[in-house]
């Protein structure tokens, strides 16, 4: 972590929750999230669509930012079942994850597509956390660099119009995502240092631009992960379910 960035951690609680376990949580972490944490490290919940509007009444003045999972590739009009960058902002969104592994992989989302929706977010001035990753064969295979280099390469264009505080990368091995099985701290290291590398090479003011890693991050192995120079906090699936554990990977984010 440098400290010319603020850290951040988002929870990406998938399709999970409910409105009363939403309640619940959100009261946990009401207790648990103080302001002396919020203030220093930018903490992020991305519900499911549907209850974006129950969170962003609970956010109010927490100064926790309130996050999407996924966003239309156009703009409003006859596109059945979708959710404009527009309406995300009119509900308070200040966040967006693009690019997840789970819709690339079980929805069919491509390098273009994803270039397409972090196109729209900047236009709405909504915050994208970007996520690339390799899969288990392809590290295997010796080609994580090329693999995460190309998703990278892909989203360039698209990034170039945003501001460099509202544009985070999370780096989520695909091996790592809810298996418990968690990249190395020098993995992750590694990873994203490539990665700033190659912002920089693009002429984007990669020292401003945050990235997280993300896979199976716990209380346990978050301060190691988080202490690297170039992993600027998390993007935490399982463990941001569970508001002490959420709370402790945040704090871990204190350094
Ligand atoms: P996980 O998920 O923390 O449950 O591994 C991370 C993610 O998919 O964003």
């Amino acid at each position: 972590m440098h400290t010319s960035r603020t850290p951040m951690v988002a929870g990406n609680w998938k399709m999970n929750g409910d409105l009363v376990t939403n309640e619940h949580l959100l009261a946990a972490l009401r207790n648990t999230l103080n302001r002396s944490l919020t203030s220093r490290v930018d903490v992020v919940v991305c519900p499911p669509a549907v209850y974006l509007g129950q969170v962003t009444a609970w956010v109010g003045d927490t100064g926790i930012g309130l996050g999407a999972q996924n966003v239309a590739s156009t703009g409003n009009g006859a596109f059945t079942g979708e959710t404009s960058a527009a309406m995300l902002a009119d509900l308070g969104c200040r966040w967006c994850l693009v690019g997840h592994s789970e819709r690339r992989a079980l929805l069919g989302e491509t390098d273009e597509l994803v270039g397409l929706k972090l196109g729209q977010l900047v236009q709405a001035g909504i915050g994208v956390i970007a996520c690339v990753g390799e899969s288990l064969a392809e590290r295997e295979n010796g080609i994580t660099g090329e693999v995460i280099s190309r998703q990278i390469g892909a989203l360039l264009e698209s990034m170039r119009a945003a501001d460099p505080q509202a544009l985070v990368v999370a780096y989520e091995p695909v091996w790592a995502i809810g298996t418990g099985r968690t990249a190395t701290a020098q993995q992750a290291q590694e990873v994203h240092a490539q990665i700033r590398s190659q912002l920089r090479q693009a002429g984007l003011d990669a020292d401003g631009i945050r990235i997280l890693y993300g896979g199976s991050v716990k209380p346990a192995n978050a301060a190691e992960l988080f202490g690297q120079a170039d992993v600027d906090g998390g993007l935490i699936g399982g463990a941001s379910l569970v508001a002490e554990d959420f709370t402790a990977i945040c704090r871990a984010a204190l350094g």
